[in-house]
């Protein structure tokens, strides 16, 4: 983080560390490493439409933690979810991350904290069809400005760690959905984000490839990742420790999740 040029932010890894070693117990925007007030994103469409997409929400996420979000479709899930990984900012309300408001950051101040502090999986993979998986991996390092040999390595690393050492060199088309999704996480994973954001990362697999995902996120979140998960789903959500269920843009139950 010593690299990032706003000096403020400087001031965010300290708060980060006093929250880890359990010294910071302030309640408020401080000790949460998300927090969102009063949250709200209206889009205004063409022909003077209003569309509410989120509506007035307040959600605290600490670190660590392994939260799945259920909704029906359209009930402003996705757009939570691009809220909190800085793809997109509200209309009203803050979003304190690690103990500061960024509500009012630029477009580049986001991108500067997406880029390091989280990784994204989508449902369709959202992978390059030309590039190879290793290619696909290295991406992000190439953005993060990293020389081609550490590049490699991470990339082959971050690889094997998912099961696909013996597939580096295949395209998408030529991977099952399953390895597809593995090769995502991946690249979602080869800059050390602390925060996972999948948007319905088994809405495209089958049961068996997406249990096998569900084990790879079970397995970050004992790693000390925090993950947050939009899911259909409820067998996938049971994975998490965290159940938030939204609708019309609002949360309606926010409860843990009974271990099986
Ligand atoms: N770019 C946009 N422009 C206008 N309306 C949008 C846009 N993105 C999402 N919406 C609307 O916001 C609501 C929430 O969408 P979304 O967050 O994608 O829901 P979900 O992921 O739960 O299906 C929906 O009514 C959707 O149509
Ligand atoms: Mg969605």
């Amino acid at each position: 983080m010593e690299d990032l040029i706003d000096p403020e932010f400087l001031q965010t890894s300290v708060d980060e560390d006093r929250y880890a070693n359990g010294i910071n117990e302030k309640e408020g925007a401080f000790g949460y490493m998300i927090r969102l007030e009063n949250l709200s994103k209206i889009y205004n469409t063409m022909g003077d439409n209003r569309v509410v997409a989120l509506n007035n929400i307040s959600l605290s996420i600490n670190k660590g933690e392994f939260v799945a979000i259920m909704g029906p479709s359209g009930s402003g899930k996705s757009t939570l979810m691009n809220i909190i990984g800085c793809l997109d900012v509200a209309t009203e309300g803050k979003y304190y991350l690690d103990g500061r408001d960024i509500t009012s950051y630029n477009h580049n101040q986001l991108a500067e904290i997406r880029n390091k502090k989280f990784g994204f999986v989508f449902q369709g993979f959202n992978l390059l069809p030309k590039l190879t998986a290793l290619e696909n991996v290295e991406l992000p390092l190439i953005y993060a400005g990293v020389g081609a040999k550490k590049r490699r390595e991470e990339a082959i690393r971050t690889l094997e760690m998912m099961g696909l050492g013996e597939r580096i060199h295949h395209r998408p088309s030529e991977l099952s959905g399953g390895q597809q999704q593995r090769v995502a996480i991946a690249r979602a994973l080869v800059n050390h984000p602390s925060v996972i954001l999948a948007d319905e990362p088994t809405g495209n697999l089958d049961s068996k490839s997406g249990m096998e995902i569900m084990e790879i996120f079970e397995e970050l979140h004992s790693r000390g990742n925090t993950i947050i998960l939009i899911t259909h789903d409820i067998n996938i959500a049971r994975y998490a420790r965290r159940l938030i269920t939204i609708r019309d843009g609002q949360i309606v139950s926010d409860e843990e999740v009974e271990m099986q």
